[in-house]
C-alpha cells in the first residue's frame, strides 16, 4: 500500500511562489513512490466557521460543504503538506478559514471525547508546512506556526517539518531562490522514506 501525500495549496495566486514550492515537495514525494494528491483551496466552495457551537453537542458541522470532504481526505492521508504564503504576518484567509472549520474535530476530541489519536498513529502521520514570504526577516513565519500546529494536532499529524523561503521580493520569485526548490524536493522524498520505514513497507 502506497504512502498517500496530500498537498493543500492555500494561496489565492495560482502557480505562484508557494504552490510552486509545494509542487516541488510533491514531486519529491512522488519520485519516492508516494501516491500524491493536490487540492487548491481557492477552487473549493466552503464557508467560514459560524461559531454556532452545535458541533460541541453533535460532533458534526452543520455546514456540509467542501471543507468537510477535505477534512475526510486529510484524515485519510499519511502526510499532509499545507502551503500558505505569508499574508499580513500570518497564513492566508483561505487556510485560516479551513482550520477554523475543523472545530468539529476539536469538539470530538475535547468536548465529546469520541476522537483520539494514539501515539503510534501520530508518529506515522507527518505534517509539513510550506511557505514563502516577501520580506527578508527570519521571524516572518512565526505568526503562522501556531495555527499550523493546531490543524496538525487536531487531525492526528506530527508536525514534522517546514519548507520555508523568505525574501521573495528580492529574489523575484521562488525559482530564483538558491536552495528552496531543491530543499522542498528533498524533503518530499525524505518524509516518504521515513514513513515507509516506520510502516515496514518495501523501498
Ligand atoms: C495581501 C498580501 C499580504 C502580504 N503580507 C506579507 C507580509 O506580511 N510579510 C511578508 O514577508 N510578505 C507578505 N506578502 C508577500 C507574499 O508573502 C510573497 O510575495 C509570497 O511569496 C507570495 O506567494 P504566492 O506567489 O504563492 O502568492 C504579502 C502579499 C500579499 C498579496
Amino acid at each position: 500500500m502506497a504512502v498517500v501525500v496530500l498537498g493543500i495549496s492555500g494561496s489565492p495566486h495560482r502557480h505562484g511562489n508557494t504552490e510552486t514550492l509545494l509542487d516541488s515537495f510533491l514531486d519529491g514525494a512522488k519520485d519516492a513512490g508516494a501516491t500524491v494528491e493536490k487540492v487548491v483551496l481557492k477552487d473549493l466552495d466552503y464557508q467560514s466557521c459560524r461559531g454556532c457551537n452545535l458541533c460541541h453537542k453533535t460532533g458534526k458541522c452543520v455546514v456540509q460543504d467542501d471543507a468537510i470532504a477535505l477534512f475526510d481526505r486529510i484524515l485519510a492521508a499519511d502526510t499532509v503538506a499545507i502551503a500558505s504564503p505569508i499574508y499580513t504576518m500570518g497564513i492566508t484567509a483561505e487556510v485560516k478559514s479551513l482550520i477554523d472549520r475543523g472545530q468539529y474535530l476539536w469538539a470530538r476530541k475535547f468536548v465529546l471525547k469520541t476522537l483520539f489519536f494514539t501515539d503510534e498513529h501520530i508518529k506515522s502521520h507527518k505534517g509539513i508546512f510550506i511557505s514563502t514570504a516577501g520580506q527578508n526577516w527570519d521571524h516572518v513565519f512565526d505568526g503562522a506556526f501556531p495555527m499550523i500546529t493546531a490543524i496538525f494536532n487536531g487531525t492526528g499529524f506530527e508536525y514534522y517539518d517546514n519548507v520555508i523561503a523568505n525574501n521573495m521580493d528580492e529574489f523575484k520569485g521562488i525559482k530564483n531562490h538558491p536552495t528552496a526548490m531543491k530543499e522542498a524536493y528533498r524533503k518530499g522524498g525524505e518524509v516518504v522514506r521515513v514513513l515507509k520505514k516506520i510502516r515496514g513497507l518495501d523501498e
